[in-house]
């Protein structure tokens, strides 16, 4: 395995906006070789055009995380391209905030399988190759909100409080084959996350309190680059942050 950011192979879902896409950008400033996944492949593919435009390495692989032969897919493309998978950042999710009472039902469900599913499927892909490799680092990503549970947020929070239930299983089991396990909770970053709000109270209400407090999604990617950047040795297990100003 390569040491610090330089030359790692670097997976990353949900990199067509947001954290994904800032931390694309940070790790490839940085030497990496990126494996950009996501749904909107024109976004995926711009981007991958121009971080290579500039001297960097990427490469855009459409990708559903709900399917796991999608997730296997982008991950089978990065070894057959780059030789090799250092990093897998699980981090497509959605938060579709809403009260249980008024039944969202299919959010849930998409909940469940892009947030938690999701992440199961990108282990699935990356662990036969990092197992083989005796190395690699799987990141997946929580929130506050997998510490903190408020109303409105009860599905989203269960998804997220799971991540880190996984994700702690998954470092206790993976000390054999030396791999490194993080799991990174923001709070409130600025991104795309609150457009996929449904209800439109919730919405204004979150965006709102959200809009005062945000932090840059080049926060998240400096927390990214710090647990991948560690000695080998070193594993971060976890790092939770949150703007200065937010309260919860
Ligand atoms: N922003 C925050 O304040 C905050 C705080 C705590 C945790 N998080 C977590 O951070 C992660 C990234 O969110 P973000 O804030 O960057 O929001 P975002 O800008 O909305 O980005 C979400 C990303 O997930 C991808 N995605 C959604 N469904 C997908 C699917 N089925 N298959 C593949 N990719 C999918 C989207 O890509 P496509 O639509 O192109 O597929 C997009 O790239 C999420 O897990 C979120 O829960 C965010």
């Amino acid at each position: 395995m390569s040491q610090g950011i330089e030359n790692k192979v670097v997976v990353i879902t949900g990199a067509s906006s947001g954290l994904g896409e800032a931390t694309a950008r940070h790790l490839a400033e940085r030497g990496a070789l990126i494996v950009l996944g996501a749904r909107r492949s024109d976004r995926i593919d711009a981007l991958a055009t121009e971080l290579n435009q500039k001297g960097y390495k990427a490469l855009a692989v459409p990708t559903d995380v709900t399917d796991k032969n999608q997730v296997k897919n982008l991950v089978d493309t990065a070894v057959q391209e780059y030789g090799q998978i250092d990093v897998m950042l699980n981090n497509a999710g959605l938060m579709p905030l809403a009260p249980l009472e008024r039944l969202k039902i299919d959010e849930w469900d998409r909940m469940i399988d892009v947030n938690l599913k999701g992440v199961l499927y990108g282990i699935a892909a990356a662990l036969p190759y990092m197992k083989a490799q005796k190395s690699g680092h799987i990141i997946n990503v929580s929130s506050v909100y997998g510490h903190v549970v408020d109303p409105g947020a009860a599905v989203y929070c269960a998804t997220k409080f799971a991540v880190r239930a996984l994700s702690e299983g998954l470092r206790k089991e993976v000390k054999p084959y030396n791999i490194r396990t993080t799991i990174i909770s923001p709070g409130a970053v600025s991104t795309e996350l609150l457009e996929h709000i449904s209800e439109k109270d919730i919405q204004a209400g979150t965006k709102e309190f959200v809009s005062k407090i945000a932090v840059s999604a080049e926060t998240f990617a400096r927390t990214v680059a710090f647990a991948v950047n560690e000695p080998d040795d070193v594993d971060i297990n976890e790092i939770l942050f949150r703007p200065t100003a937010q309260p919860v």
